[in-house]
């Protein structure tokens, strides 16, 4: 039986904090404070200085988070959103919960992020947002979409929940738009031990109104007084202490996971494998190595014989699934989004997390590249084409 080289283990990397763990689970306890007060505050004022926001709002999860920044907003039926068809379905799940129509928009070829010239093409009279998600670690153009947002009046949220301590132009993720929205689920960049989020603003006005919603809408300083029926999306205590202590190992990790990524693009460079580009001015947190490959689904059969596991990021775009059908079916028209329904097939994500080895990041570029130099001819130069036409797209 050969070791796996996994896709992401966890236990590694909280074995090298355990007694700082151990330390926060014994103030909790001492404490009795489980919801709210001081754990929590602390962590917001931390994550609020990390992200470079005035405010920080601990909510229950990400997608919470993406759902009450648009509530904040005043976004809801009537309303639509543009939103990539190429992300975690939670984005969409958002703008539904709300009762906004999500408007499925095209990525970029070599970054697979929302591409601003589709989402300027997809405004309309009732487009309200612009929801940037900085898929897989990278921040969108935020210079091309922020300059739409403005020019239509439109709310700039920035979907953070894969982007922790990405930066735009040295300007954090969180940062970018008008509203940051992250999430903490454990296998992120910074995960908690269970689900967490946050919300983070410059705007006073916007932060409370979050801060309210979260918390059975009940306003600073009056809590008998519920002045919004939203209901509970509280981050809880120990999840802040617990996201507390990693945060102070976060540029450590990112940095561990930039490196490996590195070394991927680098030595797998000849072996017909394409990664997304990183844009100038941006730099990636890495949450995932995405790579495109030829015959995607048969690769990754022979990478999990040789021992390398891998994920998929995502199989489905969003405008195909299934619970999308009803709202794809009354959209004013189909959504044209060549590049994800061309890249949803070859999309791979490789082995990444900060204490990946050296000696397991070489089995993971040896296998692929084995596997690939064994692959039929005919699909690789159908997968290189295919890349070569994306990237003239965009240079047009
Ligand atoms: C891009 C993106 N948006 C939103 C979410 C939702 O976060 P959560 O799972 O914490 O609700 C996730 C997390 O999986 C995500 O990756």
């Amino acid at each position: 039986m050969i070791d796996t080289v996994p896709f992401l283990d966890l236990g590694r990397l909280h074995a090298e904090l355990r007694h700082e763990f151990d330390a926060a689970w014994h103030d909790a306890v001492d404490s009795s404070g489980f919801i709210g007060g001081a754990a929590v505050e602390r962590f917001e004022g931390d994550w609020a200085a990390y992200c470079g926001t005035r405010h920080c709002i601990g909510v229950s999860d990400g997608t919470a988070a993406i759902e009450l920044a648009l509530a904040a907003l005043r976004i809801g039926p009537g309303d639509e959103v543009v939103v990539p068809a190429n992300t975690f379905i939670a984005t969409v799940e958002a703008v539904v919960k709300v009762g906004a129509v999500p408007v499925f928009v095209d990525v970029e070829p070599d970054t697979l992020l929302l591409d601003a010239r589709a989402a300027a093409a997809a405004v309309t009279p009732r487009t309200r947002a612009i929801i940037a998600v900085h898929l897989y670690g990278q921040p969108c153009d935020m210079d091309a979409l922020g300059a739409l947002a403005e020019r239509h009046g439109l709310a700039l949220v920035e979907d953070a929940a894969q982007a922790h301590g990405a930066t735009w132009r040295g300007r954090r993720a969180g940062s970018l738009g008008t509203i940051g929205c992250f999430s903490f689920y454990p296998g992120k960049n910074l995960g908690a031990f269970g689900d967490a989020g946050a919300v983070t603003t410059d705007d006073g006005a916007l932060a409370a109104e979050i801060r309210s919603r979260a918390n059975h809408g009940r306003p600073a300083g009056a809590a008998e007084r519920c002045d919004v029926l939203d209901g509970n999306h509280r981050l809880d205590a120990l999840q802040a202490a617990i996201l507390g202590v990693k945060l102070r190992h976060l540029d450590r990790w990112n940095a561990a996971r930039t490196g490996i990524v590195d070394r991927y693009r680098a030595e797998l460079a000849d072996a017909g494998v394409t990664f997304t580009t990183i844009r100038d001015g941006a730099a990636s947190s890495h949450h995932l190595a995405i790579a495109l490959v030829p015959d995607r689904d048969e690769v990754r059969r022979r990478l999990a014989a040789a021992g390398i596991a891998t994920g998929i990021h995502y199989a489905i775009p969003c405008h195909r699934q299934p619970a999308c059908a009803d709202l794809v079916a009354t959209a004013r028209h189909a959504p044209e989004v060549p590049v994800v329904e061309a890249s949803a097939g070859r999309l791979l994500s490789l082995p990444l997390f900060p204490q990946l080895t050296s000696v397991e990041v070489r089995r993971v570029i040896d296998a692929l590249a084995a596997v690939l130099a064994t692959m039929d001819p005919a699909i690789t130069a159908a997968h290189a084409e295919a890349r070569a036409a994306h990237a003239t797209d965009r240079a047009a």
